[in-house]
């Protein structure tokens, strides 16, 4: 097979690590078979001869990686924000996923989110569906369309919903989601499922066990809440008061990480000292959802300290407890929320930095899919290219400068081509 070959020309910007940020003004970005050939000054005599895509004075970073968002949420983003988590799925959220029982419904709302996906810097994302098998497998199909990667979770939750968002037994979210799995499986290339009960509080001991068994089954990653909240804290201790702490409720059923369930679990924000040592030792990764905490008043994740203990971090946009789409706006908002929190609750965690939250939005996140989030030799190639010119300014700005502004200003619009293991969507 004639091999893919082609190189980007630009402002190349990526992180080594946590605190390395690369920058290779007026560089080239080589994709070969998609994957990332390397990030050169001068091309290499090997490449003279390659096609070169000139973006000129844009900026290229990694593919922006959404750890944590809610697909049927993104209907009525930017609603319904006064209220606390636990009232806000009562009276929004529950009411609002019941809808995509209707295919009709489902597929007109799907369809919008998996457009605004694709225009979006993301170009990986995981993602919960609702508990209908259906329209769960109607959001693949669209998201496979959008060249997007993802993992998608049909929903599970067998109790303490409303009549017509609530699984009716164990058994049936079980069967469900054996149906799910079986009839996707070797359907798509991008999109891949994850095990997702919706949070402890809806979902049953019952329930638990029996998605324990089809984890160890089909070998499934899995995603979930935890710790996000006061009142949803409270609420885990009495429906499982045999629970030491919020993740060991999870962990009770062997569905809290290990390399045999890599898991992410949605906030932390409250986590205690047993929950950090315990999502440290087994590799659980932290989906950081800076707006939503604010929003739905939750609180601030003490980032700094995950990050500090060597745990694994990325961002999470959670759609629609957070209301915007754009993984810039949560660098940016992952700054100003740890801002306040050393300001106001503890000043011995510094506040986070633009080049710590850029690794967070690609490298941190991108690790839960493999090789990704970066331009190191051998890293799968999603690549966005940021065209900045609109900012109109007086004077010249470092690239260092303009790459926290494009955060600050979090700007779709400057978004001009985007790259998925090597394809160009646009
Ligand atoms: N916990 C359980 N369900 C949800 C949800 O839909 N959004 C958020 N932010 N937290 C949850
Ligand atoms: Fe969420």
């Amino acid at each position: 097979m004639k091999k893919s070959l082609f190189a980007l020309k630009g402002n190349i910007i990526y992180s080594e690590d946590l605190n390395k940020l690369n920058i290779v003004e007026n560089g080239y970005l080589v994709c070969e078979d998609g994957l990332v050939a390397g990030v050169f000054k001068t091309l290499p005599e090997k490449y003279e001869n390659i096609e070169v895509k000139d973006y000129k004075d844009s900026l290229i970073i990694p593919g922006l990686v959404d750890l944590h968002l809610h697909a049927p949420q993104y209907s009525y983003r930017g609603t319904g924000m006064d209220l606390e988590l636990i009232d806000w799925l009562q009276t929004i959220t529950f009411p609002q996923e019941a809808k995509y029982s209707d295919l009709d419904y489902a597929k007109k709302a799907y369809e919008i989110f998996a457009n605004d996906l694709r225009k979006s810097p993301t170009t990986r994302a995981v993602i919960f569906g609702t508990m209908h098998k259906d329209a769960t497998i109607l959001l693949m199909e669209l998201l496979e369309k959008s060249g997007v990667d993802t993992f998608v979770g049909k929903v599970n939750m067998d109790r303490n919903g409303p009549s017509n968002l609530q699984e009716e037994s164990p058994e049936k979210s079980a069967t469900d989601t054996r149906e799910w799995i079986e009839e996707t499986k070797g359907k798509f290339k991008n999109t891949k499922p994850i095990l997702t009960p919706r949070f402890i509080p809806s979902c049953s001991d019952e329930l638990m066990t029996l998605l324990e068994g089809i984890q160890k089954e089909y070998n499934l990653p899995l995603q979930s809440h935890l710790s996000e909240n006061l009142g949803e804290l409270a609420w885990v201790k009495e429906l499982c008061p045999w629970s030491k702490f919020y993740g060991d409720a999870y962990d009770h059923f062997n569905l809290f990480g290990t390399d045999s369930c890599p898991t992410i679990m949605a906030h932390c924000v409250y986590s205690t000292d047993e929950e950090i040592a315990l999502m440290k030792k087994q590799g659980v990764t932290v989906a950081h959802c800076s707006q939503s905490n604010t929003n739905l008043s939750s609180g601030i994740a003490p980032i700094r300290r995950y990050l500090d203990e060597g745990l694994k971090v990325g961002l999470g946009s959670d759609i629609a407890g957070g209301s915007s789409l754009s993984l810039l706006k949560a660098m940016a908002d992952s700054i100003q929320t740890s801002k306040l929190r050393w300001r106001l609750v503890d000043d011995t965690l510094k506040p986070l930095t633009a080049t710590e939250v850029f690794y967070l939005g690609t490298l941190g996140g991108g690790q839960f899919f493999g090789k990704v989030g970066s331009f190191k030799e051998g890293y799968e190639f999603d690549a966005v290219v940021i065209d900045d010119s609109n900012i109109q300014r007086p004077e010249q700005l470092s690239l260092k400068d303009r790459l926290e502004s494009v955060m600050y200003l979090s700007d779709d619009r400057n978004i001009v081509h985007k790259f998925v293991k090597g394809q160009q969507l646009f």
